[in-house]
């Protein structure tokens, strides 16, 4: 397995492999029903397309595969600043997509009410946006790979504080075995419209959102040292 840099020009390779894994099984997506596997989401695409856009993701590629490389796992990763949340939930309403906005609109709202930036007093922070990998190359510590080397990323650029919001137990995992702590959390069953109705009804084992964070300790010269 090798892992690389995304660049903008790998978008589209990037964008085929988190339909094919990412846009139908992420636990929020699933219960949505965002989209069938394979199918494009013009609204999560475009999501993605702009993380991939701040040169700070990861790919794995199997080199291997038939000859061909073939992108096997993603860590999309942005850079967030205090409004941005904000903004991009009074975009939110002119989406035309409503199970994107059901997603969104909970991230968005949760992220804003349990504020990273006023707690921490940073003025960015490293955002761990999508994490995927291939449903054939599941279990093999590509993923854990992938978060490991977007902290050796964030170092290397000087952020002092990452955040993930991670929607299934297993993303959960990966994240606190990478330092990361949970600063929030929202049940997904107390995500309710207002006759009380439950929005994303998430299947088990998956309950709730975390919102985790990671503060780069300057002292940590093992991290330090990994580079891409
Ligand atoms: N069942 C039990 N344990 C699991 C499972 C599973 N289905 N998936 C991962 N784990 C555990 C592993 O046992 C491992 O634990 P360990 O480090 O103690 O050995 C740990 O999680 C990491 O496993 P990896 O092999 O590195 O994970 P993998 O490469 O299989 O990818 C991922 C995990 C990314 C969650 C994958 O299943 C996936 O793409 N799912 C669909 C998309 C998704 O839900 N992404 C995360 C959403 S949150 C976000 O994007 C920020």
């Amino acid at each position: 397995m090798e892992y690389q840099m995304i660049a903008p020009e790998h978008s589209e390779q990037v964008l085929e492999h988190l339909r094919r894994n990412f846009f139908a099984d992420e636990p929020l997506n699933k219960a949505a029903g965002l989209c069938q596997n394979g199918s494009s989401c013009p609204a999560l695409e475009a999501h993605c397309a702009e993380a991939i856009q701040h040169r700070m993701s990861v790919m794995a590629v199997d080199a291997k595969e038939k000859g061909a490389c073939k992108i096997v796992g993603v860590v999309l990763n942005g850079i967030l600043k205090p409004g941005d949340t904000a903004k991009a939930l009074s975009k939110l309403d002119c989406n035309d997509d409503a199970d994107f906005r059901k997603i969104f609109d909970l991230l968005h709202r949760h992220n804003l009410k349990h504020n990273l930036f006023e707690h921490f007093d940073v003025d960015c922070m490293f955002d761990v946006r999508i994490l995927s990998v291939d449903s054939c190359y599941r279990g093999q510590g590509i993923a854990n790979e992938l978060v490991k080397r977007s902290v050796a990323v964030a170092r290397k650029n000087g952020f002092r504080l990452l955040k993930a919001d991670a929607t299934g137990i297993f993303s959960q995992k990966i994240f606190r075995s990478h330092g990361f702590e949970v600063f929030s959390e929202q049940p997904y069953i107390k995500y309710t419209d207002e006759d009380g109705k439950v929005i994303l009804p998430v299947e088990a084992p998956h309950i709730k959102l975390q919102q985790l964070y990671k503060a780069i300790c300057a002292g940590d010269q093992d991290e330090k040292k990994q580079s891409l």
